[in-house]
């Protein structure tokens, strides 16, 4: 045998025993006979380069990092899905597929696990995987191909099927996951230094955006497959044979939870009796897909904005546990509000070990008629902070304790106010070391500066020995104050001040949102930056000025007047552009056949949700806002406007439809 032919052989092999092992689940070799054959492909390679590969099963182990991962375009959009909250939700979407097919055309649906895990598109050529990307914004992603390349389920060449080509080219769409006993074992090993992942999601999530991708390879990442994007020679049609020509061409696939439902009823029972079994799958799902199983009917009902017609997500319910309160605590915001926290015995939900939950405020506890030592129901909704929602009152002793809150500060001990207006109890000592770690954690946090590796520990440390006393200290800190602290090191200091210094360089909104001004979030943010244009003018700015903002109302502007009015928040201010603080506004999205127009959507528009219809607006330049008045450019009305209607016709405002407002952007789109 001549060695080319060696080399072949030996890919087929080995391609064929991972396949066995990591697709089927079903072993075929013991470990030392694959190591062997490996090894040979392998030598076989080094000392003949021109056999090398990239599809060869030698590239599966990681390549030397990258110093960056690069954007790709998907040739088609990877598209999100529309959500069904309920059995009723599931019944509409069944009854508008209906409607919309007509008698003569009965759909078969094909019922799906929701895999919660990290959205993957790989691309194929001739059978050979070229390029994978993250799913991104949708429209783009990240190449992300050697660290695919590592996932031992992922093929680099599909395997031949006699019933279904392998396309020319073909996108193939599905999910990055990691089974939760792979996840626990990894956590189980990992040190506290090194960082414990909180659930099966974040660490494969993490772990394919390493830049190293040995480092991708040494985690136990599985994948599987249920879409495709463009495609050409694609010969199936419909999503059963899909799946069927996926797991031919040796790719992972929902088995045995994939099947074909005929009715409503089928749906609904198929998406509890899985929820039911939710346990027993060996990775996390957070839900059912179900589609519309015939390709040429998918066609007839085609997209609303970016969600196909033709698919549904179905969520569960967020999972529940059952813990003992063992005490509350208070924690103190940004703003002086006093929170209760639950302290839980620690309980695994959702994937993570949950130990703490907010409370919210008294009336809070009043209502839940909680008490020191009672058995709680916990829930956690996805990402959310877990909440009690139960107390389990046939399990008390009457051992249990009433809680009030305290009327003092427990951080600065000063007596503690209430809003009249509010059910919040805020300590007003604006001295109060409490707030200060609010404050700081808030203007480091992701969506404000987004320092890397500040967390709320650190901030409390950095409070604790005196190093930070307001916001600009942080751009002053020093090496060997920094290193001195507890549980920092000489490598987490010097990239904690890299991070630093890279976040001067940061936007308007971003420093505005990141100052914590009451009632000034995200949005409000937003809106005040790109009208101000600086933080020199937030300063100067008159109730006046910030209420002719469209989108400003009284609350926000009285509040970001009485924080400019203050002079310890100019000073800060002040303190924190002479320390390098560069925030400059984002650019504005000029021009667009809507630029300088304003529109207020009222009642349903036939073809678009209320979202939508903004996105597109503002897409071309316009500025939806909620409320009608002289200045209104359009009224965008649909079925059942009410209210808004009448007022814009006394105004003399312009009334227009959906196809009207389609006509203004399509003149943009043709010229
Ligand atoms: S289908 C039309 N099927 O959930 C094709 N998506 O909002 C679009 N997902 O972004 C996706 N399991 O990342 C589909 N069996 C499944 C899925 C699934 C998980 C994710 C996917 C998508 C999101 C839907």
């Amino acid at each position: 045998m001549d060695l080319k032919t060696e080399v072949e052989s030996l890919r087929l092999r080995l391609e064929e025993l991972n396949y066995a092992y990591y697709v089927l689940d079903d072993p075929r070799a013991s470990d030392a006979e694959y190591d062997e054959l490996f090894r040979r492909l392998e030598s076989i390679e080094k000392t003949n380069p021109e056999l090398a590969s990239p599809t060869s099963p030698t590239q599966k182990v990681g390549a030397p990092p990258l110093s960056a991962f690069t954007t790709v375009t998907h040739g088609e959009p990877m598209l999100s899905l529309a959500n069904a909250l309920n059995d009723e939700d599931i019944a509409d979407f069944h009854q508008r597929i209906t409607k919309l097919l007509g008698e003569d055309l009965v759909a078969k649906f094909s019922f799906e696990p929701k895999v919660d895990g990290i959205g993957l598109g790989l691309t194929y050529e001739n059978g050979e995987l070229t390029l994978a990307a993250t799913r991104g914004d949708g429209t783009k992603g990240e190449d992300i191909t050697e660290n695919a390349k590592t996932i031992r389920s992922i093929p680099l060449r599909l395997r031949e099927s006699s019933t279904y080509p392998i396309p020319s080219f073909i996108e193939i769409r599905g999910e990055a996951f990691t089974t939760t006993k792979d996840f626990e074992a990894f956590n189980a090993k990992r040190t506290e230094e090194e960082g414990r992942y909180a659930n099966p999601r974040n660490f494969t999530g993490g772990s394919l955006r390493q830049l190293d991708s040995r480092i991708t390879a040494s985690r136990p990442l599985d994948a599987l497959f249920y879409a495709t994007g463009k495609s050409v020679g694609l010969t199936v049609t419909s999503q059963e044979e899909l799946i069927q020509a996926f797991q031919s061409w040796g790719l992972k696939v929902a088995t045995p939870y994939f099947k074909i439902c005929k009715s409503v009823e089928d749906l609904i029972e198929s998406h509890h009796h899985l929820e039911d079994q939710r346990d027993q799958v060996p990775y996390e799902i957070d839900g059912t897909v179900l589609k519309v199983d015939d390709f040429e009917q998918r066609k007839i009902l085609g997209f609303r904005s970016r969600n196909p017609r033709w698919a549904i997500a179905c969520k569960f319910k967020s999972r529940r546990a059952s813990t003992r309160l063992l005490d509350i605590s208070i924690s103190i915001g940004r703003t002086g509000a006093l929170t209760p926290v639950a302290v839980l015995e620690p309980v695994p939900l959702a994937g993570v070990i949950v130990s703490s939950a907010s409370l919210h405020n008294q009336d809070e506890i009043e209502r839940l008629d909680v008490r020191i030592g009672d058995r709680v129901l916990v829930e956690r909704a996805g990402d959310v902070i877990p909440k009690v929602v139960k107390v389990l009152t046939e399990e008390r002793t009457g051992e249990e304790v009433s809680f009030t809150m305290p009327t003092s500060c427990p951080v600065c001990h000063t007596a503690v106010q209430k809003d009249p207006e509010e059910v919040v109890l805020r300590c007003t000592n604006s001295s109060c070391t409490g707030i200060l770690r609010g404050t700081i954690a808030h203007f480091v946090s992701k969506n404000a500066l987004d320092i890397d590796g500040l967390g709320e520990k650190l901030v409390a440390q950095l409070i604790d020995a005196k190093l930070v006393t307001s916001m600009d200290d942080l751009f002053h800190l020093q090496f060997d104050d920094v290193v001195a602290l507890e549980r920092m090191g000489k490598t987490s200091t010097k990239n904690l001040l890299a991070a630093i210094e890279k976040a001067k360089n940061t936007t308007l909104p971003r420093v505005i949102f990141g100052l914590g001004i009451r009632h000034v979030g995200e949005h409000v943010a937003e809106v005040v930056a790109a009208s101000l244009g600086s933080l020199e003018s937030l300063i100067k700015s008159t109730e006046e000025d910030l209420l002719a903002i469209h989108e400003i109302g009284e609350k926000a502007a009285q509040s970001i007047v009485s924080f400019v009015k203050d002079e310890n928040n100019v000073a800060t201010i002040h303190r924190l552009i002479e320390s390098g603080l560069n925030a400059k506004n984002a650019p504005k999205a000029t021009g667009g056949v809507l630029a300088g127009k304003t529109f207020v959507i009222t009642g349903s528009l036939p073809n678009l949700s209320r979202k939508d219809a903004e996105n597109l607006i503002k897409k071309h330049g316009g500025k939806p806002v909620s409320s009608v008045s002289k200045k209104t450019s359009f009224l965008v009305a649909g079925e059942k406007a009410g209210s808004k209607l009448k007022k814009a016709q006394a105004l003399g405002v312009e009334v227009i439809d959906e196809s009207a407002l389609r006509m203004m952007i399509e003149q943009e789109e043709t010229t």
